[in-house]
């Protein structure tokens, strides 16, 4: 299904409420709740209701697991524009979450011991009984992740080649499309479906024309969030320019 929201304050707000609500009912259940994380511009504003809600009515994540989607390759954790740094900045460092419990891809690895890194976490998210809700943006080629257009359908964590046109979006983070890794670690397709509820975020124009694709083209590995429209357990929250295009 697709929710169209009158701007991204309160779609924001509204998938925080949401995430805050699984918390709470795990807790109340004795069990933890297991995250699925993204990074951008897109989920910001959730991660800062996320903290608000932690501050202002005490909200605990003591519970809560999470594993990110997504690291550039190669990547410092300390880097500006590392997924860890970015994280750490915008949730992990405002809230009780317990260290041990984030897991975010890890980009200073040798290539060589990536393959089995990938399926270790694989593994760890199976180990903890799997996602209990998946959040994504969408990147202007149809990924999810970074699960760029050619992804199979039930692909697995990875390491991928950057498209040129995901390299150009992220060139203003990185000073230059020549500084941007051409590589990166994501969940795969098939990770993502695997888990229990998914929610894929899109604000603004800019995005417009990728959400038509993603909810309403034919299902293609051209643009890899078309599979999405295979799953029971998917919900689009958009602002309304983001779904200006939406028939
Ligand atoms: C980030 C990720 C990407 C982004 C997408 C949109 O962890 O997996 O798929 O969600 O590139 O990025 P923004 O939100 O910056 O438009």
């Amino acid at each position: 299904p697709v929710s169209v929201y009158a701007d991204e304050h309160i779609a924001s707000k509204a998938v925080a409420a949401r995430i805050a609500s699984l918390i709470k009912r795990k807790q109340a259940a004795g069990e933890q709740a297991v995250l699925g994380l993204a990074t951008g511009a897109t989920p910001i504003e959730v991660y800062a209701e996320l903290i608000r809600l932690h501050k202002e009515e005490g909200l605990s994540f003591q519970n809560v697991i999470t594993f990110n989607l997504d690291e550039y390759y190669p990547m410092q954790p300390d880097a500006v524009q590392s997924y860890v740094r970015f994280m750490d900045e915008n949730l992990f460092n405002h809230i009780d979450i317990k260290r041990e419990n984030i897991h975010v891809p890890d980009g200073t690895l040798k290539k060589e011991a990536i393959a089995d890194y990938c399926l270790a976490y694989e593994q760890q998210i199976t180990e903890v009984g799997g996602l209990d809700l998946q959040v994504l943006g969408i990147g202007r080629t149809g990924h999810i992740g970074f699960n760029e257009p050619g992804s199979a359908p039930n692909s697995g964590t990875r390491l991928v080649t950057l498209d040129d046109l995901t390299r150009r979006d992220a060139s203003r983070d990185f000073g230059g499309k020549e500084n941007v890794p051409t590589k990166a670690i994501t969940m795969g397709i098939g990770t993502i479906f695997k888990a229990r509820e998914i929610i894929l975020m899109a604000w603004s124009k800019k995005k417009a024309p990728i959400i038509k694709k993603a909810v309403e083209g034919e299902i293609s590995g051209n643009v890899p969030a078309t599979y999405l429209q295979l799953s029971d357990n998917v919900e689009f929250i958009l602002d309304t320019e983001a779904a200006s295009e939406l028939t």
